[in-house]
Parts: structure tokens; C-alpha cells; sequence
């Protein structure tokens, strides 16, 4: 079923981790429809019985190839394609290929490649303009944040003290101010958020969440700013954060379900002050897009090279971001004091492959710390402060498409696989 002229819809089967790249891959157009069903090894319950145009099926989800060759007749979509693991053996795997190629759906079958960058190939191109002022390179501009591409972005790097918290802060600000409905969630411990931003509270804060993790549980966690502003703050000590740290990405009161549940309850924008602790990996898991802080030291050529290197090869065995999806913020430059700018970016793309261009270069603004103090936002008051994160901001919040006479092609190409419907 085509569920109109521009919007495609798919139904994506499979584990979170699986699912949430293909969501990625996914997202960064606002025609498609998705679908999700999570479902881990073999743990499958009743598949929605709409039609669809497309379905993604991880094979992993069915109990066994009996269980999926069982299953498949049964899902409405107008092409399946099917992702069988790479450790079955080969005989085997090919009397199941051949079972799946006889149902007319199937329009095609892939065994997971060991090496999910292999499979993903070369950094996809986007549409790039030049940033007054950046330095030098083109840059991706991403499109305005949308219910169905909807921006949930990771403020991270595994460095305490490079402005993390004051960069997620503004850019949450600054998301609000241009009419985007944004959650800024806050994961330090214990958190800064509430004592930056005017009104914030210590209480509610993450904790309620963990003990419930529901929209209404959400609900009554979430303190607000400003109209579009809404925040969640972080853990008042360490020990409430401990009792989150075994939570899997799976479990109701994961980072990646509170960004789903925020998401269903009509935010256009989640920013995570992602903290240097583990708790970081969630939600980098939960986030289609990453802003990485650096000092522009030698310290913060190495510490970004490794955050670098984690997030896009491999996240617990998973591939998880598209370089065009990092945005790279300088903090901190002090003139005659530590690297260029550029002099950093060579370093950190010397020990990386296609490390994206700096973003925004923040100087070292004394102001800065007397504003926070008085908990008001660095951009409300400091106009050089805003100038040099508006860059940033305008790489994520983007521009706005014009929607009107595109026709689109039956045809989507991503992990390297051409889907054509
Ligand atoms: N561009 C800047 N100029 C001056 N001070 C800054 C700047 N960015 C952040 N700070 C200050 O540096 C300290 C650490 O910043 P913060 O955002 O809390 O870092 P993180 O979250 O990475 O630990 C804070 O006191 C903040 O006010
Ligand atoms: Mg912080």
C-alpha cells in the first residue's frame, strides 16, 4: 500500500542496535513512514498486519529460518528484503536463500558482512555550502528538524571540562528560539543544567524517570525554561547514577527509549549533554547526530581522535554515525595560547579518515562563566558568543526546503544496497 504520493511507508524488524541504523540511514529524508518493530534474538511477538512499501527484516528477530520462512507471507509490503547473519554455515544458508527467493516479495536477501563498515562503504555526499568564516571547507547542512526527521543530537566527548554542558546548553537555547518544540536532557553527575538555567530545579531529574519510565513518568521529570524549552536535568549525586548504570539500551528506562518517548510526545529537537562516563554510550545510541567538544590542545587532538575512531567505526560491533553526521566545536581558543584551529584539525585528520571540517571555533570568553553564574544563557547575553555558535547551530537546525513540485524516485540507497520499489 502506498500511504500517499510522497511518503513511502517501511516497516523495520530487528534489534535495537541493527534498527536504530538503519534509522539513521533513514532519517535524514522526511518521506519516509517508519515503522519500527524491535525485537530481539528470536523474541519476536505479532508483526503489524498494515501494508507497507518496503520492509527491512533482520533474520535474527525470528526464532528460526523455519519461524521467518513462516512468517514472511503474512507481512504486506510491497518489497522484502531480508538481512540473514553472516555465521551460518554456507550450505545451509543457501537452501535458506533459495526458500526466501521463491516468495515473489523477496525482492532480495544479504548476509551480514562481518565488517558493517565494509558493508556501509564510503561517507555518503550532502549537499554542502560554504560557512562564512569556518575554515575553509565545505560543510553538510542538515534539514530542519521535522516529526518524522526529527534531530536527537549527543553533545560528548570523553574530555570533563571542555564546555560540553555550556555548548548543549546554548544550542538547545538557540533550537527553542527558532520555533523547534527541544528537550534538553541532561546526563552529568552531579548535573550542571540546574544551576546554569533560570527556574531549574535539582528535583525532578533523571531518578524519576528510571523508577518510571512511562510518558506520564516522563512527563513529570520534564521542568520547563521557556515555552519550547523543556529540560531534563541530570543526577544530583553519584550514587543515583549508579543504579542506572546496568541498564541495558533494550530496557524501558534506556536513554534510547526516553529519546522514543519524547519523540512520540511531539519534541522536534532532543540534545543530550552527554557525559565523559559511560553513560555517554546510550546516548550516543540513542542520537542520529553528534557535536564533538574539543579544546584545541595537543590533549584535544588525541581525546577527539579516540572519540572519533569510537563513534564511527564500531560501537559495541555496531557502525553507528555517518561522518556527514559530526559536527566538530573548538571551545576555548585563546589567542597565542594552544593550536590553531586549523593546525588542530590537520593533527585530528591525520589520525582519523575524513574527520569533518570544524564547525565552530568558541573562543575563550571571560563572560561566559559571570553569565552562567547569573544563570542566564552565554547567547542571550554575550552577542560574540552567539556569533560563534550560530555556525553550529545553523549546521543542525538548518534551512528550510522547499517541499513544493519534487517527485521522488521508488528507489532508496543506503548501507551500500540499492532498494528500489
Ligand atoms: N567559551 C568559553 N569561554 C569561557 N568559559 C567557558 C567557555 N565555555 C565553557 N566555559 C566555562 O568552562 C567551564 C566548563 O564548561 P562546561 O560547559 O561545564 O564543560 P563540560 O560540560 O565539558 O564539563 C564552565 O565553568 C563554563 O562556564
Ligand atoms: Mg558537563
Amino acid at each position: 500500500m502506498v500511504i500517499s504520493d510522497s511518503l513511502t511507508g517501511v516497516l523495520l524488524v530487528g534489534p535495537l542496535k541493527r534498527v536504530s541504523v538503519w534509522q539513521n540511514a533513514l532519517n535524514d529524508e522526511d518521506r519516509y513512514l517508519l515503522t519500527i518493530v524491535y525485537a530481539e534474538k528470536g523474541l519476536l511477538g505479532k508483526l503489524p498486519d498494515k501494508g507497507y512499501d518496503v520492509a527491512l527484516l533482520d533474520a535474527s528477530s525470528f526464532k528460526s529460518p523455519r519461524h521467518l520462512l513462516g512468517a514472511i507471507p503474512d507481512i504486506k509490503a510491497a518489497a522484502i528484503y531480508v538481512f540473514l547473519p553472516g555465521d551460518i554455515p554456507q550450505d545451509k544458508l543457501a537452501q535458506i536463500r533459495a526458500k526466501l527467493e521463491q516468495i515473489p516479495a523477496v525482492k532480495n536477501t544479504f548476509v551480514e558482512a562481518p565488517n558493517l563498515r565494509a558493508l556501509l562503504g564510503p561517507p555518503r555526499q550532502r549537499a554542502a555550502a560554504p560557512i562564512p568564516g569556518g575554515n575553509g571547507q565545505s560543510h553538510p547542512q542538515n534539514e530542519t528538524p521535522t516529526s518524522s526527521n526529527p534531530l536527537i543530537i549527543a553533545v560528548w566527548n570523553q574530555a570533563g571540562g571542555v564546555g560540553k554542558t555550556t555548548i548543549a546548553s546554548n544550542l538547545a537555547y538557540v533550537s527553542a528560539e527558532r520555533g523547534f518544540r527541544t528537550l534538553l536532557v541532561g546526563l552529568g553527575t552531579p548535573d550542571y543544567v540546574p544551576l546554569i538555567i533560570n527556574g531549574l530545579k535539582k528535583r525532578p531529574n533523571l531518578t524519576g524517570w528510571h523508577s518510571n519510565p512511562t510518558t506520564e513518568g516522563l512527563r513529570a521529570v520534564i521542568q520547563r525554561s521557556s515555552s519550547n524549552l523543556h529540560v531534563i536535568a541530570g543526577f544530583p549525586d553519584m550514587f543515583s547514577e549508579s543504579d542506572y548504570q546496568d541498564i541495558a539500551d533494550t530496557h524501558p528506562a534506556s536513554i534510547p527509549n526516553l529519546a522514543n518517548m519524547a519523540l512520540k510526545d511531539g519534541y522536534k529537537v532532543i540534545i543530550f549533554d552527554a557525559p565523559p562516563s559511560q553513560l555517554a554510550a546510550s546516548a550516543i545510541a540513542a542520537a542520529n547526530h553528534l557535536v564533538l567538544v574539543a579544546r584545541a590542545s595537543q590533549e584535544g587532538v588525541y581525546r577527539t581522535a579516540v572519540a572519533y575512531q569510537t563513534v564511527t567505526e564500531q560501537l559495541e560491533g555496531v557502525y553507528r554515525f555517518d561522518p556527514a553526521n559530526i559536527r566538530v566545536a573548538l571551545n576555548g581558543l585563546q589567542r597565542g595560547h594552544g593550536l590553531s584551529a586549523d593546525i588542530w584539525h590537520d593533527r585530528v585528520a591525520a589520525m582519523t579518515s575524513s574527520f569533518p571540517p570544524v564547525t565552530a571555533s568558541i573562543p575563550d570568553f571571560s563572560q561566559v562563566l559571570d553569565i552562567q553564574d547569573k544563570r542566564a544563557f552565554p547567547v542571550q547575553q554575550d552577542s560574540d558568543y552567539r556569533a560563534a555558535i550560530t555556525p553550529l547551530a545553523n549546521s543542525l537546525f538548518g534551512y528550510q526546503r522547499s517541499k513544493n513540485g519534487q517527485t521522488y524516485a521508488k528507489e532508496k540507497s543506503f548501507l551500500g544496497i540499492t532498494f528500489r520499489w
